[in-house]
């Protein structure tokens, strides 16, 4: 493995004494630490109910209590909410590096990364310096920019099967753009989608779609037309012959599969060996277009995602997350006969206001630059690893029955024995332990996903001593639930 040297990969912070050779920035943010105090693990943590003096969510119980007046639910989109966990959100005043600070200024290890974009850390001084200089220019020209080329060429040298892309600004943009442009050029209806797996909130995608909806109890939602979802075709994941069995009955009419290759909305759960390249075969084989929904793992697995990652190339690709470095962007891409088929090339239309505007391509370019650089993976790998072996053995020291993996800077993991192939196996998962271990840790100063069925994320400034002082977070934590 190629160790990155300080000088490749300049944070402009200082270092931490931790006893890594390998890369891992310690962020100066001149957070309060929290000291090590002990848990009463409890599914709602409120003001008036506090056993020690030094957590206290009281601002953040105010601020939420007054967003359930102005906004559906007091969010913006709902697994913010905790509603698989219980209690109320805390509330984020900042972020920096492998930290965020609520509004009471408690301090946590966050493993969240803004649901994935933040793999090189929060808020990276080279990010806000090229926003800073891009901003003096304007910040949105809705006509065509050199970053958008840049960006352009730089995903496009990265992803295998990315030979011209389209910017958007949301991941839910991206898989919506890539089926109808799919059912454009096959001329076929019907999907393939897998249970568990979300692609976003459009109509056609909104069917047993992962943790977001699972975590509220819906099935699917009311208001999604029946006709949307006619043409939505769905197998367990992971079940090649419940695929087998669609092509089958659905004889020519399957204009593409659509999947996470390893997915990250319903938990972290990754594919059987050759599950992907049974799906790219089938696909090939009945005209059908394969569609990778690497809006997760794009950037995160590999440089060059999951895709990269398996040696398995699929006909198109959606991004999201990470290539726009923690602003709102979206991308779909894939082989050049297809993709001249999207307007104004084609007859396909997609269009966007603010797509491909100069702030988002800015930061998506300083993260990939930073990415880029050796060592990136291998450090993700060696730190998340770290970490899942961790809480599983203490997890296991402490009685309780545990699964879990990670592949580079994702991960996950459940309280059910497993294996988790799929969304039914993960929801073997002992929630309301989950919810117990969630509150613990957050009162212990580590951030996790607030819902059983959401992958976690490491960043490159995640140190060794962060990972340690989770470990030994989880282990007290587990010991009491
Ligand atoms: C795999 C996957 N696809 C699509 C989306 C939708 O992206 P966005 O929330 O940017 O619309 C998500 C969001 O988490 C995702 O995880």
């Amino acid at each position: 493995m190629a160790a990155a040297s300080d000088s490749i990969l300049n944070f402009g912070i200082s270092r931490s004494s931790s006893t890594s050779t390998t890369r891992s920035p310690s962020y100066s943010y001149s957070h309060r630490r929290r000291s090590s105090r002990p848990c009463s693990v409890r599914m709602q943590v409120s003001a008036d109910a506090k056993t020690n003096n030094t957590f206290s969510l009281k601002n953040s119980e105010e601020a939420f209590s007054a967003a359930k007046d102005l906004m559906p639910g007091g969010v913006n989109s709902p697994v913010r909410a905790f509603k698989s966990v219980g209690g109320h959100p805390i509330v984020i005043d900042s972020v920096k590096g492998s930290r965020m600070r609520d509004i009471d200024d408690n301090e946590y290890i966050d493993y969240v990364g803004s649901w994935g974009p933040a793999i090189i850390g929060h808020a990276h001084d080279k990010v806000l310096a090229a926003l800073a200089e891009t901003m003096k220019k304007g910040t949105s020209f809705g006509a065509p920019c050199l970053l958008e080329n840049t960006l352009a060429e730089m995903v496009i040298s990265a992803v295998p099967s990315i030979e011209m892309v389209r910017f958007v600004n949301s991941g839910t943009e991206a898989c919506m753009g890539a089926l109808r442009l799919a059912r454009a050029y096959t001329g076929k209806q019907k999907i393939i989608k897998f249970e568990g797996c979300y692609h976003g909130h459009a109509d056609a995608l909104l069917v047993k779609a992962g943790s977001g909806v699972a975590t509220l109890g819906l099935p699917d939602s009311p208001g999604v037309p029946k006709a949307a979802t006619s043409d939505t075709l769905t197998a367990p994941f992971n079940d090649f012959s419940a695929i087998e069995k669609l092509f089958e009955t659905h004889k020519e009419q399957i204009a593409a599969v659509i999947l996470e290759p390893v997915v990250g909305n319903s938990g972290f759960v990754v594919p059987k060996s050759d599950f992907l390249n049974a799906i790219r075969r089938i696909t090939k084989e009945n005209n059908t277009l394969l569609i990778f929904d690497e809006v997760m793992t794009g950037f995160r697995l590999s440089y060059g995602g999951a895709q990269e990652y398996f040696g398995i190339v699929p006909d198109l690709t959606t991004l999201g997350k990470i290539i726009g470095g923690g602003l709102p962007v979206g991308a779909y891409g894939g082989r050049r006969d297809i993709m001249e088929m999207v307007a104004p090339a084609g007859p396909m239309y997609q269009a966007g206001t603010l797509s491909g505007n100069p702030l988002a391509m800015a930061a998506g370019i300083q993260t990939l630059k930073l990415i880029k650089e050796p060592g990136t993976y291998e450090y993700l790998d060696k730190i998340t690893g770290e970490l899942v072996k961790g809480i599983l053995e203490a997890g296991k020291r402490a009685g309780h029955s545990m699964c879990g993996g990670h592949i580079n800077g994702m991960f996950g993991f459940f309280f059910t024995e497993g294996p988790v192939y799929n969304f039914a196996d993960a929801k073997k998962s002992d929630e309301a332990k989950f919810a117990r271990f969630y509150w613990g840790m957050l009162e212990e100063g580590v951030y996790f996903a607030p819902s059983p069925f959401e992958a976690g994320f490491t960043s490159l400034a995640h140190t060794f001593d962060d990972i340690k002082m989770t470990i030994a977070a989880a282990e007290r934590v587990l010991l009491q639930l």
